[in-house]
């Protein structure tokens, strides 16, 4: 078998993993999870459960990913048998069935790229939107943007993984601070940056119960966790890197880029509409209705569009390559295929999967679409329990192996590790099955399995 590869620098791996992290979840969905559940308080909780539940739950997928260099199913299986592989199968799982769907709201963004620099939206948002998010045009950015993910992971890692991040990230961070500062000069922002930066706890105390679960779910997809994703990126890492830290620094600018995110996307919408309205907005017509109407009423729109847009779908892609490179890292492995042929069959796998997505994206959060199935089912069930899985190995099973662990590469004593490891197995874990719990309940009202919430909050 031919070497496995690695990353060629540790700034690669960060960066990778970033790209990763950052995505539609940073730049579509958080700035309106924090407008529709109470602004600056939805963010306060949001931070808590990335820093208490998210950044333990990374460093749990690395201390897998890392120690065997395996991909998630051989890895678990290598730590701890055969029915274990299972915690694993279930990310590779996530990572394929999630990306049918990125990859479709990919599409749209591309869409919107040449919609913004033509103006195609301007006159109706709503009615262009409803016509370009399914069918046969939808089906067709959807096989673009899938392609262009084949593309850079057939490259592999250090030429198309590592090579693709290291352009985009830095672009994506550019071109967001500059949009911030555009947006600080537009007349009306101020009313944004106060709904955003300053807490409304009446909102966060009526909605408490939707809002915990929301807040950690929005932690594990931004964190890119329970897909496989950073079990994967970690297994090309060497010995000599401090895990601690490097999470760290990918969790704190994961953290920033979404919250420069709100400041740019919430003063936008406050410059057009009143706060009360952006509480009404959420879900994904959020940013390709609302935010696209003011595009077309702000001066220069056209441009702002453009650029918006452009970052989105940066975004968009160095996270849809991390979810490829799961299924990738897999199969190459199993087979005995190479990296190239791996890459085209499963990408086209992926596209197949999302094709019902690709023809009713029913967007309203108890509509019934594809899209918002596909959707609430990772979000609300594959994600928790995948975490849940890594959390319960790594914490109980292998608690030893994952102080150790920790402790390469870095000035961290058995102690501190330990003490990382002791509440990764009691206080995160209960959390998750409190989340768990909250969005399965979610789901069966949504099925209308129940008629109401069995258990208020
Ligand atoms: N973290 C990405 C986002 O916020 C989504 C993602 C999840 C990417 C899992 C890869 C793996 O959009």
């Amino acid at each position: 078998m031919s070497e496995r590869e690695t990353w060629s620098t540790r700034a690669g791996f960060i960066l990778a993993a970033v790209g990763s992290a950052v995505g539609l979840g940073n730049i579509w969905q958080f700035p309106f999870q924090a407008a529709s559940n109470g602004g600056a308080a939805f963010v306060v909780v949001y931070l808590a459960a990335v820093l208490c539940i998210g950044f333990p739950a990374m460093l749990a997928e690395f201390v897998v990913g890392r120690s065997t260099e395996r991909n998630p199913i051989d890895a678990f299986r290598e730590l701890g048998g055969n029915s274990w592989s299972v915690v694993g199968a279930l990310g590779v799982f996530a990572a394929f069935w999630i990306l049918s769907f990125y990859s479709v709201v990919g599409g749209w963004v591309i869409r919107y790229i040449l919609g913004s620099a033509q103006g195609a939206y301007f006159a109706d948002p709503g009615g262009y939107f409803g016509a370009i998010s399914s069918g046969p045009g939808a089906l067709a950015l959807h096989a673009v943007f899938m392609a262009l993910v084949v593309g850079v992971v057939a490259l592999g890692v250090e030429d198309g993984i590592e090579m693709g991040t290291k352009l985009m990230v830095p672009a994506i961070v550019v071109l967001l601070l500059g949009l911030g500062a555009w947006v600080a000069t537009l007349d009306g922002a101020a009313a944004g940056y106060a709904y955003y930066l300053s807490p409304d706890l009446n909102t966060l105390a009526d909605n408490i119960g939707s809002v915990l679960p929301a807040a950690v779910g929005q932690a594990f997809f931004t964190l890119s966790l329970g897909m496989g994703a950073m079990v994967t990126y970690a297994s090309y890492l060497g010995d000599d890197d401090s895990l601690p830290v490097d999470g760290g620094l990918i969790v704190g600018l994961n953290t920033l880029v979404g919250l420069l995110a709100g400041l740019v996307v919430i003063p936008i919408l406050a410059t057009q509409v009143s706060v009360e309205a952006i509480r009404e907005t959420s879900g994904a017509g959020a940013v390709f209705i609302s935010l696209a109407e003011a595009f077309g009423q702000l001066p220069a729109g056209r441009v702002l569009g453009v650029v918006f847009f452009g970052v989105l779908l940066l975004a968009a892609l160095s996270s849809a390559i991390s979810l490829l490179e799961v299924v990738v890292s897999f199969v190459t492995r199993n087979t005995g295929w190479d990296r190239k042929p791996a890459a085209g069959v499963f990408g086209l796998a992926v596209f197949l999967l999302g094709i019902p997505t690709a023809f009713s994206a029913s967007l309203t959060y108890a509509g019934t679409g594809a899209l918002t199935w596909y959707n609430d089912l990772a979000y609300n069930l594959l994600l928790p329990i995948s975490v849940l899985g890594v959390l319960v190995f790594v914490g109980w099973l292998r608690d030893d192996h994952a102080t150790e662990e920790l402790t390469k590469g870095t000035a961290l004593g058995r102690d501190t590790a330990g003490t990382w490891i002791w509440a990764m197995r009691t206080v995160v874990i209960v959390a998750v099955v409190v989340t768990l719990f909250l969005g399965v309940q979610d789901l069966l009202v949504a099925a209308k399995v129940l008629a109401d919430p069995v258990v208020a909050v």
